[in-house]
């Protein structure tokens, strides 16, 4: 994830800047820089890599002299990992310089406009269309320009900003990006987090969405977009590094859950566009998709699990044939990809041995292949034909938490653009699902602010030895990532069944107290389901059954209900996997393992 510091003051920025940016590493980024005010002009020095290329390319900040400055670390989202797309962003004459956290999501359209207006672009950043907006709206007052631009923009943003014909002023504002601000022994500093602001204090102003700061060496201001000045309280904060890492959360998994809300909407928001389903990034026509007569889905671990998910959507919405497969298994089973088949990989890290080898090997079989991927400039993402990125930025936790549900909604989004496209879903039902789409975030915070009582239930069964995880349709597809879930941070033993095959085996193994989570959200399968919950229940399990609200029916079978907030069929995956990542996580916690890295497991597996 980005990373923004910025300081004003007596002493020399650039060092302060590479201190805070080193706080910020552990979030994960590839490119860094600082620009610094010299008493002239403004300096800039960025590069693609680590910090330390930074700190060795200004000899530790001492090359980029100046008591203002702003610096960056980059996770690239618009535009590859690189020396121009690293930050911080120039105007036309290098007289503003802006560092930038966030999605401009109209970028494009205002690219277009300035370029009309003949600025000309150096990089393929979202960032610097701020750079030349600033410009174009600057007229020798910094805060009317910065209020102008936040007009213009939409999207999420947290900006450092640097005015040369105000080099005693550093500029700050948000909006859906965090920014705090603080007083230090002689100056003032914005940051991104917490952790890059601890060495210098530890009062802290949280800036609110649409709030600018105007800074000083010794002065701090606080304006609406309106230009209304407003009074804010310093907070203190107590955390050490490390919880302020964590962004004051025990585990990055935990934060990484509690970041689902805004990792699914900035999946989907980029993606809507007056009530329709716009993927630019699909580079595909109306026609092209008409075309399409089979998809396949070529994925690892939870990514396949998604796969999976999306099959059920894509067959029932869209009625297109889908084949899941393991990356591992397709790789070898020499497959069969007949014209007409589109391939789909999904991947978190972009960096997958069996994923990229499927890729290219679909490639070699004449498929086109679409990557869905998190890691921007990853290797599946280049050498995939189109590239839809999941916004929800870098995963730390090795279990997957955050990806997945950016993952699934990527998935949710294609399937609904092929439905519309070949006739399958009508304008008011594209209607419907959008604003249900739109629903979740909210539905995923609730479900999460609900955790108490997961815990609760999780440490009644920190002794578990089995747990058998059942559903039917997607909600087979969700027991297999609640299974995974479990098993991967846990060491418990776990399985994932389809829950019509218990009568086939399984069952043997239940007895006296087993605990059998079930998934019913589907309602054409209640009834079957219930049967299966009755016959594990009636062999002594204890039956936790995970369901949408009012489905009060389950309460006979179950011994344990955790209910889920009314959506459609298809997004309910969603919404039933929060409570199973919190169970996973509870139980975890309560056996003491490293929940953030467990054993034997690496976040991205490169090798086969
Ligand atoms: O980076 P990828 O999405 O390609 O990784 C695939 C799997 O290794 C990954 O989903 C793994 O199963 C997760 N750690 C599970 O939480």
């Amino acid at each position: 994830m980005c990373g923004i510091v910025g300081y004003i003051g007596n002493k020399q920025a650039a060092p302060i800047l590479l201190d805070g940016l080193s706080k910020l590493e552990y979030r994960g980024y590839d490119s860094a820089g600082i620009a610094v005010y010299n008493g002239e002009k403004i300096d800039m020095v960025k590069s693609k890599g680590r910090l330390k290329v930074l700190d060795e390319l200004t000899h530790g900040g001492e090359t980029l002299p100046g008591t203002v400055g702003i610096g960056h670390t980059r996770w690239a989202t618009h535009g590859s990992p690189s020396d121009k797309n690293a930050h911080p962003h120039f105007n036309k004459d290098n007289s503003i310089v802006v560092v930038h956290n966030g999605i401009i999501e109209n970028y494009l359209k205002l690219k277009k406009k300035l370029e009309k207006k003949g600025y000309k672009f150096v990089s393929e950043t979202d960032t610097e269309v701020v750079a030349h907006l600033l410009d174009y709206y600057y007229n020798g007052n910094p805060l009317q320009a910065v209020t102008k631009i936040m007009h213009r923009m939409e999207g999420s943003y947290a900006l450092g900003i640097i005015f040369q014909d105000h080099p005693d002023e550093l500029y700050a504002v948000r909006k859906d990006s965090p920014l705090i601000v603080g007083h230090t022994d002689g100056g003032n500093i914005i940051a991104s987090d917490v952790p890059a602001v601890l060495k210098y204090t530890r009062n802290v102003f949280f800036i609110e969405n649409e709030e600018i700061v105007r800074m000083t060496r010794d002065t701090m201001e606080f304006f609406t977009v309106d230009e209304e000045p407003i009074e804010k309280e310093s907070v203190k904060i107590d955390w050490d590094i490390n919880a302020a890492e964590k962004g004051g959360y025990e585990h990055f998994m935990l934060k990484e859950m509690y970041e689902q809300p805004k990792a699914i909407t900035d999946t989907f928001s980029p993606r809507l566009k007056d009530g329709n389903i716009v993927i630019e990034e699909l580079n595909m026509s109306d026609e092209d998709i008409k075309a399409i007569k089979k998809i396949m889905i070529v994925a690892c671990g939870s990514a396949y699990h998604t796969g999976i998910t999306s099959k059920y959507v894509f067959e029932d919405m869209a009625r297109l044939p889908v084949e899941v497969d393991l990356a591992s298994e397709f790789r070898y089973r020499r497959p069969i990809l007949e014209e007409g088949t589109l391939v789909i990989v999904i991947s978190q890290s972009g960096e997958t041995a069996d994923t990229l080898a499927a890729l290219r090997e679909s490639q070699e079989l004449g498929a086109k292949v679409l990557g869905i991927v998190n890691v921007v400039g990853s290797s599946i993402a280049r050498e995939a034909d189109n590239v839809m990125y999941t916004w929800a930025g870098p995963e730390i936790a090795v279990a997957t938490t955050k990806a997945y549900s950016a993952q699934l909604i990527a998935l949710y989004l294609l399937a609904m653009k092929f439905a519309y496209v070949r006739g399958m879903v009508d304008a008011s039902e594209m209607e419907e699902l959008i604003r249900d789409m739109k629903a979740l975030p909210a539905q995923v915070e609730m479900l999460l602010n609900n955790k108490g009582k997961i815990q609760r239930f999780a440490n009644r069964y920190l002794a578990a030895k089995d747990v058998f995880f059942i559903g039917r349709g997607i909600d087979y597809a969700i027991s297999l990532e609640g299974s995974l879930k479990l098993k991967e941070i846990s060491y418990i033993h776990s399985e994932a069944y389809a829950a019509g095959e218990l009568k086939h085996g399984t069952i043997s193994l239940i007895e006296e107290g087993t605990l059998v989570a079930a998934v019913l959200t589907q309602r054409d399968l209640y009834k079957k389901m219930i049967s299966n919950m009755v016959e594990v229940g009636t062999r002594g399990a204890f039956v936790l059954a995970v369901t949408n609200e009012g489905n009060v029916e389950v309460e006979r079978a179950a011994d344990y209900v955790i209910y889920i907030p009314e959506t459609n069929k298809y997004f309910t995956n969603s919404l039933a996997i929060i409570p199973l990542q919190l169970f996973g996580y509870y139980i975890a916690i309560g056996r003491g393992c490293d929940v953030d890295k467990p054993r034997n497991l690496a976040k991205s597996v490169t090798v086969e």
